[in-house]
């Protein structure tokens, strides 16, 4: 597809443009952007960071990134060239409101050299306690007037609980029109993830069987092999249900449940997705042990290497009582979904890195063959691999080979790499995406808060009643046993674990 690219220049300013984030996110989606001709034909990025670094220093820092974590590997020198020529770096106290003048002059200046105003997107990479007097700052100082062309992008967590996540909406949006403001979720932009709206409202074929009478269950997991590596202690003040279902497995949730939207409209789509979170059945309170289940990982061994259990990370409290894994079952009162349960679950240290979707259709109403051949029978399955394998599989029963009427289950595959090479970084769509002004992808306040709605009673029995059992799952393993009997109850096993290979059926 040909490049569009934005006709209005852009200004673009990193709070944390030191940080993780930007060396292995944000700057490789910017300049994958770039190469591949959909920055705006004049842009400037400006990184801001405490570092003691000139221009040359940041560029080092930015390439060393690059060549490490970009899809595009190391950059080419002409394209690299061109690239941080655009890129500046202005040492900050982001707390300092005298910064913001400064910040100002370098905004005004780049403009007066380039003869017009750029629209400003400010993305806000820092601790959450700095995203209200930075907001602040910026609404004081009057760096984003423009409310049809200047963002401000804001990454999670977006709170800690859904009171403090009220006063920070409350606090953004007094400041700035809720248009202004991006507030991120990375799996939003995953090329798989946008492609569930594709496969549901695109096709005649599978929204019919999207409901009830056909759908037994559904399971997203989003399985991790990595640990907290250096984060610690943002962690111990999180744990998996903050971190990980609040966002990622709910907005993914929301996609597979919505209704189908009228328009590709952004408040449209937004709408659909909040009615979700809205029919999540609450979880009462002395009845989480039945819906909710959390682990923490011991040591133990993964690919061949032992790992520490959470405990002994660095930044981790020795008796820490944080969860490294949850699974919840959720059910949605509408029509469309009544007694359908659906299953999540994420955890870090896990045996196998996988991020899937399970749709679990119901067993034939009666079955035709005689009963020899009937153990074979397996209700359809629909499985999206969300990452590391990008697929969408659909099992079925087949006939097999021969001259008895014996079945079989098969599966259809369709592998995203065979029809494109070259699969953008969610950033990049995020990004891309905010610099246009398009925010379909991004999580308007009442999602934010609906969704802290639905995991409160969950967090607030788990802070209440410490966990007797943990390290209660090994590193390298699928997680708490006491997970299984969650969904075991309704004689489901999870599944992804066991399907989405090519060998499986
Ligand atoms: C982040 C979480 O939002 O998502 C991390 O804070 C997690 O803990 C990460 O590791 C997972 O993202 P991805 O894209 O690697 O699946």
């Amino acid at each position: 597809m040909k490049p569009v690219q934005k006709s209005t220049p852009s200004a673009i300013v990193i709070f944390g443009g030191t940080g993780d984030l930007s060396k292995r996110k944000l700057i490789p989606a910017f300049y994958n952007l770039f190469i591949e001709g959909w920055m705006p034909e004049s842009f400037n990025i400006i990184g801001l960071g405490l570092e003691d670094y000139n221009d040359d220093a940041y560029h080092q820092h930015l390439l060393n990134g690059l060549t490490e974590f970009s899809r595009s590997g190391e950059p080419e020198p002409a394209a690299w060239h061109a690239f941080k020529s655009k890129v500046h770096y202005l040492k900050s106290d982001i707390n300092d409101p005298a910064f913001y003048s400064t910040l100002e002059k370098q905004l005004h200046t780049l403009d007066e050299t380039r003869g017009a105003r750029a629209d400003r997107l400010f993305y806000l990479s820092v601790a959450p306690h700095f995203i209200g007097p930075v907001t602040s700052n910026l609404g004081r100082t009057g760096l984003a007037n423009n409310p049809q062309g200047d963002r401000i992008i804001i990454e999670k967590p977006f709170g800690h609980n859904k009171e403090t996540a009220t006063a920070l909406n409350d606090l953004i949006t007094g400041i700035f029109p809720e248009n202004q403001i991006y507030r991120i979720d990375h799996y939003l932009g995953k090329e798989t993830v946008q492609n569930i709206l594709a496969f549901r409202f695109a096709n005649a074929l599978f929204e019919p069987l999207w409901n009830r009478s056909y759908i037994d269950y559904v399971q997203i997991t989003v399985a991790e092999q990595v640990g907290v590596e250096q984060r610690g202690s943002y962690y111990e003040g999180a744990g998996a249900l903050r971190d990980m279902i609040q966002n990622h497995l709910l907005q993914i949730l929301c996609m597979i449940a919505m209704e189908p939207p009228v328009s590709f409209e952004a408040e449209e789509i937004r709408n659909r997705k909040v009615d979700v979170l809205r029919a999540i059945r609450p979880i009462k309170h002395e009845e989480v042990y039945k819906y909710a289940v959390r682990g923490q990982y011991g040591p133990g061994w993964l690919q061949g290497k032992k790992v520490p259990g959470y405990r002994e990370e660095p930044g981790v409290n020795p008796d820490s009582h944080t969860e490294t894994y949850a699974a919840v079952k959720f059910y949605l009162d509408n029509w469309r979904w009544q007694d359908v349960p659906f299953y999540l679950r994420t955890g870090k240290r896990m045996q196998e890195k996988t991020s899937s979707i399970t749709i679990q259709f119901r067993p034939v109403p009666h079955s035709t063959f005689p009963d020899k051949y009937a153990d074979n029978l397996t209700p359809n399955r629909l499985v999206i691999n969300i990452q590391p394998h990008m697929d969408i599989r659909l099992r079925f029963t087949a006939k097999k080979q021969g001259l008895e009427m014996s079945l079989n289950p098969v599966e259809m595959v369709f592998h995203y790499t065979n029809t494109t090479t070259k699969t953008p970084e969610a950033y990049e769509t995020l990004l891309l995406d905010a610099l246009r002004g398009d925010a379909t992808l991004f999580m308007r306040s009442d999602q934010v808060l609906t969704a802290w709605d639905v995991i409160t009673p969950i967090l607030e029995n788990w802070e209440a009643h410490e966990s007797l059992d943990f390290p209660n799952y090994q590193a390298g393993t699928w997680g708490p046993e006491n997970a299984e009997a969650l969904i075991a109850r309704q004689g489901h096993t999870w599944t992804s674990h066991t399907m989405g290979k090519d060998d499986d059926c």
